[in-house]
């Protein structure tokens, strides 16, 4: 595991709450918290950087756009991509993903979704892998097809032929569930796309932030995450998709930064990335995302995944000592992330969570942004337990205390 002394670099982590408890911060999935190094060059840059890029010629200007473009380099460093153009800064993962639903939705062919063609997600995606999708295809008149759920919250692929056929343009998937904790078989899902010509986007949201990320290795033409999961600043997502295909792929937003020339009857649009961030971009973000690259890098992200591989394994053990209580999502620490759902009998998850936060221990609750996860199970919602880098073992103990709290308090 690694050492607890990396926990002094997160400030948030000695806060105290409700009367003297030391907060046990377990909702990482929704957000993580940020290290100092990260809060000091979002302060170094507004106090002594700040200023628009890409547009002036004063020293300021170009010592913020080195700054933001050098981020574009160490994210593009981080997941492995052939080139820095690759990288396409949006603010958040849910823009990222829609960004591409909506290139497809204007491309010619023989990227174009129209109402001959086919959109392949899957049942446990979050809403933000399937809202878009449901919008293009309301749009376009294409079909959504989905792969749905085993009982122990894998994919089914039993059917992935007749799910992805020649009609396939684009297969969305996520590669770790942020409600299962589940971690896809992508290279089984990248053969059948390819078989049919079809493009393949994976959402690596809860992926990037707690393993290595290698957009080469998947194989994949787009991949979608986002920085404030991964100790970055919130406001910032990236988008990394094949050069060809952002290169032959129409821009979504237009506006400033994105063009080459502007007429009052057309314009021409820059190379990529610039061609899909209109507008002043997220620049302390995405420079903040740079600093939070750096600080995992240094760590090392397979030091991460073994230390987070631990603690899961550790915390699945004992919540299974828990009476009543039953993991929504792979009952064990193999092929799955740090992210543990569960129910605690019949009492309901935001009761757990209150009584949970009354110790001071920070759980999320509800459908995660993934309702069609709890229809599949019949379960209105669950409670989320979800780690990080800096999580321990006396904080996995720390939540099954408070679990037993909660039947006490529910009889
Ligand atoms: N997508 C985030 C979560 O799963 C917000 O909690």
């Amino acid at each position: 595991m690694l050492d607890e002394a990396i926990r002094k670099d997160f400030p948030l982590l000695d806060r105290v709450v409700h009367d003297g408890k030391k907060i046990v911060y377990l909702d990482n999935a929704a957000t993580s918290q940020k290290p100092r190094q990260v809060l000091d060059a979002l302060n170094e840059y507004y106090e002594q950087h700040n200023a628009n890029v890409h547009r002036g010629v004063h020293v300021l200007a170009e010592e913020a756009t080195a700054l933001y473009e050098g981020a574009r380099d160490k994210v593009a460093a981080f997941i492995n991509a052939p080139s820095r153009d690759e990288v396409i800064f949006t603010k958040n993962a849910s823009e990222s993903l829609n960004l591409v639903a909506n290139m497809l939705g204007w491309a010619d062919e023989p990227y174009r979704v129209d109402s001959d063609t086919e959109i392949v997600i899957t049942e446990m995606e979050h809403h933000s892998n399937i809202v878009p999708w449901q919008l293009l295809s309301q749009r376009t008149g294409a079909k959504l097809k989905w792969f749905g759920l085993t009982d122990d919250g894998r994919l089914d692929l039993s059917n992935i032929d007749e799910i992805i056929t020649e009609k396939t343009k684009i297969v969305s998937f996520v590669l770790v569930s942020n409600i299962l904790g589940t971690v896809n078989p992508v290279e089984a899902i990248v053969r059948r796309a390819q078989q049919v010509g079809a493009l393949v986007l994976i959402d690596a949201s809860q992926a990037a932030p707690h393993m290595p990320v290698d957009v080469q290795a998947l194989q994949a033409d787009f991949v979608a995450f986002t920085g404030h999961k991964m100790c970055g600043p919130t406001g910032i997502g990236v988008l990394w998709g094949r050069q060809e295909l952002l290169e032959d792929l129409p821009p979504f937003l237009g506006g400033g930064e994105m063009i080459e020339t502007v007429s009052m009857h057309s314009s021409t649009y820059a190379p990529a990335p610039h061609k899909f961030e209109a507008g002043t971009p997220p620049i302390a973000q995405a420079i903040g995302l740079g600093a939070a690259v750096d600080y995992l890098s240094a760590i090392g992200m397979d030091k991460i995944h073994a230390h987070e591989q631990a603690i899961t394994e550790y915390a699945v053990r004992r919540l299974l000592e828990v009476p009543d209580l039953r993991i929504i999502g792979p009952a064990t620490a193999e092929e799955r992330g740090a992210a543990i759902s569960f129910t605690l009998g019949d009492i309901h998850p935001h009761d757990v969570g209150q009584v949970l936060d009354e110790q001071g221990i920070a759980v999320r609750v509800g459908h995660h942004c993934a309702r069609p996860v709890c229809l599949r199970y019949g379960i209105p919602a669950t409670t989320r337990a979800s780690f990080y880098l800096y999580s321990t073992p006396a904080e996995v103990d720390a939540l099954v205390e408070g679990l037993e709290h909660v039947r006490n308090f529910f009889g």
